[in-house]
């Protein structure tokens, strides 16, 4: 089998050359090599939070209500270990494979315990990995990596809920198979809680595979709880929170950076993957890989900092992400909700000027159409949902390509879309509740 593994390397550094421009993959330059374990040059033991941690179980005690919500929402279920439960794509017959041509597919199938996916080429396997961890809620989608000793490889095949099928993994080519694209720190850094990062003289990350918190938990946002969880168990009377990150303290941009740490794109780090810490000055670990100049092309996908800031909404006052969103709640599709939190500047003063908006802000002018209760959903003509130009998904079968579609930030006026939403109001009826 050595001959197979060997062309699909020649396969794979071809396609690695492709995905490399087509994904502009950051190309992190890390800090100068200390010696430490042999064959590792640099060991960032602070990036599993080490014994500062308690773990988000140890929360619960005291923050139950919520440790209980939070474990619903998309960042608590972004990563996990592979398993029936996890993985959302189907093993059944039928809906197992994805063909890429008639030549190659890759069939997702249950061995023993194993979740693997193989690669076929004109009738016999090639290459074979099992799923290790799920990455992403499923909300959206799902991708899979696998390890290979201390290395962690993203799979081909990735999930796409709306569709509920199988597809090519985004960014991947449609006449290649490969399972050589390793998984740089960030990927880990956005998608889970900690993970102790190691890297090697080339610059390549390694990950020590016991080290990870899986999901995006209380300590992510909130830092190590060990020092916390040990004052208030000893002082249980106190009532204000001690040696713990009080969000409500920070100040706009840092609490912005801290959502923008993740949801600003894939940035060009300065320092490694897990050095920044809530509260930090986000330009002094990373930079962003777009101009902010050039807002007009920027992808939807995952910069909702860099569209929000374009909004006219956040430079006429002090808003960030908390001013529409809880965290600790999912409330992802409650237009409704969304929207009393868009009128809470627009409809009432008060509460305007406390988020430091001028004191009378105007409301909708669109004119008023009789089917529509304009208030119940602000956010389908001011805050559409728009096709992603990076995220494209090839399903089986070779139809033709979906765009994954994301909410844009950036706040604005869309008549055509404004007009498409009023006739599609129009049609279901003044019952229909839009
Ligand atoms: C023994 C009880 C106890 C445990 C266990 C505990 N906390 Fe707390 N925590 C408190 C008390 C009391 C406060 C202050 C009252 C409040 O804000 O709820 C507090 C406040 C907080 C705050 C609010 C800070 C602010 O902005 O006001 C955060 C964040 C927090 N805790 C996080 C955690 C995390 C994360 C864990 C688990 C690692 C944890 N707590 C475990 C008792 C506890
Ligand atoms: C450690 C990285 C990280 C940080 C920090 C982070 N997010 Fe996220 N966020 C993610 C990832 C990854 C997802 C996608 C999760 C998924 O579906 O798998 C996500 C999803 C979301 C969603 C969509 C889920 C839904 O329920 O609609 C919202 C909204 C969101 N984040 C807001 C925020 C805000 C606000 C902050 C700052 C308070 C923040 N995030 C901080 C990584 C992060
Ligand atoms: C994605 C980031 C994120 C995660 C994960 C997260 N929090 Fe928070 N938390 C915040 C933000 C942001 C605020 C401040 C919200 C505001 O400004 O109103 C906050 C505020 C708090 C507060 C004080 C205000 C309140 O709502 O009572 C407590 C207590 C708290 N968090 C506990 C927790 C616990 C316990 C967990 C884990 C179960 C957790 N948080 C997980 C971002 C997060
Ligand atoms: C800079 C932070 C960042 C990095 C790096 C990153 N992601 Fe994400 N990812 C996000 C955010 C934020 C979302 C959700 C919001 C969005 O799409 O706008 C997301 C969404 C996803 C989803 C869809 C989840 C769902 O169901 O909503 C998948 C799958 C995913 N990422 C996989 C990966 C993989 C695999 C890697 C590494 C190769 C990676 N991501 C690297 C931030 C990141
Ligand atoms: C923190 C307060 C605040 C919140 C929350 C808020 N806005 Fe605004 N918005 C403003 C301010 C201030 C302006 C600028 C008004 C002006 O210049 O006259 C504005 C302007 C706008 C504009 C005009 C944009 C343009 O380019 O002309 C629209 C549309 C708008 N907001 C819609 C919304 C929607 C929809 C939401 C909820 C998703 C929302 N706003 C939430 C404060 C807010
Ligand atoms: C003016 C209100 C407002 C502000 C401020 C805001 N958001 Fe949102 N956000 C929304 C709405 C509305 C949605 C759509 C929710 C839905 O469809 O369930 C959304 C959706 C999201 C999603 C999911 C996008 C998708 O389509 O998958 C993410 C991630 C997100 N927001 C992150 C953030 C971050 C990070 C910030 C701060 C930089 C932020 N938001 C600030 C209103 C806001
Ligand atoms: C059917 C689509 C639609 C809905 C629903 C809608 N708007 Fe608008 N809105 C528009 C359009 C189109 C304009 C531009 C109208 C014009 O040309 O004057 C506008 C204008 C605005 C403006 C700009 C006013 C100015 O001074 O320029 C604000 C603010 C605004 N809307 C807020 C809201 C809020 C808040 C909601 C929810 C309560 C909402 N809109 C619901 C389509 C809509």
């Amino acid at each position: 089998m050595i001959w197979l593994r060997r062309r699909n390397i020649v396969v794979a550094l071809l396609s690695l050359l492709i995905i490399w421009v087509n994904t502009q993959w950051m190309n992190p330059s890390l800090p100068v090599p200390k010696p430490g374990v042999p064959g590792i040059n640099t060991v960032y033991a602070d990036s599993a939070m080490s014994s500062r941690s308690a773990g988000s179980a140890a929360c619960l005690s005291c923050h139950r209500a919520i440790c209980d919500s939070l474990s619903l929402t998309a960042h608590y279920l972004s990563s996990s270990p592979a398993s029936a439960a996890s993985i959302k794509g189907s093993f059944r017959a039928g809906r197992n494979h994805i063909v890429y041509n008639e030549h190659m597919e890759v069939v997702l199938e249950k061995k023993g315990k194993k979740f693997l996916q193989s690669a076929w080429f004109n009738g016999s396997v090639y290459e074979s990995e099992a799923f290790d961890i799920v990455i992403g809620s499923g909300r959206k989608g799902q991708s899979y990596l696998y390890w290979d000793s201390n290395r962690l490889f993203q799979l081909p095949v990735s999930y796409y809920t709306p569709a509920d099928s199988w597809c090519n993994s985004p960014g991947y080519p449609t006449n290649l198979i490969y399972f050589n694209k390793q998984v740089p720190g960030e990927c880990m850094e956005c998608h889970a809680t900690s993970a102790r990062v190691l890297s090697l003289d080339n610059g390549a990350t390694l990950f020590d595979k016991n080290s990870i918190v899986y999901g995006i938990d209380c300590e992510r946002c909130h830092g190590p709880g060990a020092a916390h969880l040990a004052w208030h168990t000893a002082h249980p009377g106190e009532k204000e929170g001690r040696d713990i990150i009080h969000w409500r303290q920070l100040g706009r941009q840092q609490r912005l950076d801290a959502c923008a740490l993740c949801h600003s794109g894939f940035r060009k780090e300065i320092l490694p993957s897990f050095s920044f810490r809530v509260g930090d000055t986000l330009a002094q670990f990373s930079t962003p890989n777009y101009s902010p100049d050039s807002t007009a092309t920027l992808d939807v996908h995952g910069n909702q900092y860099g569209l929000l800031t374009t909004s006219k909404c956040f430079s006429s006052s002090s808003m960030d992400c908390s001013s529409c969103h809880n965290v600790h709640v999912d409330e992802f599709n409650r237009a409704g909700l969304f929207s009393r939190r868009c009128m809470n500047c627009h409809d009432q003063p008060g509460q305007a000027a406390q988020m430091g908006a001028p004191a009378r802000q105007s409301g909708c002018t669109f004119a008023p159409v009789k089917e529509l209760k304009l208030e119940n959903n602000c956010i389908d003509c001011h805050m559409p949902a728009l096709p992603s130009q990076k995220i494209l998904l090839q399903l089986s079968g070779g139809a033709t390509p979906l765009h994954d579609m994301i909410r844009t930030h950036h706040i604005g006026i869309y008549p055509d879309i404004s007009a498409k939403y009023i006739s599609a109001a129009k049609a279901a009826g003044p019952r229909s509740g839009r």
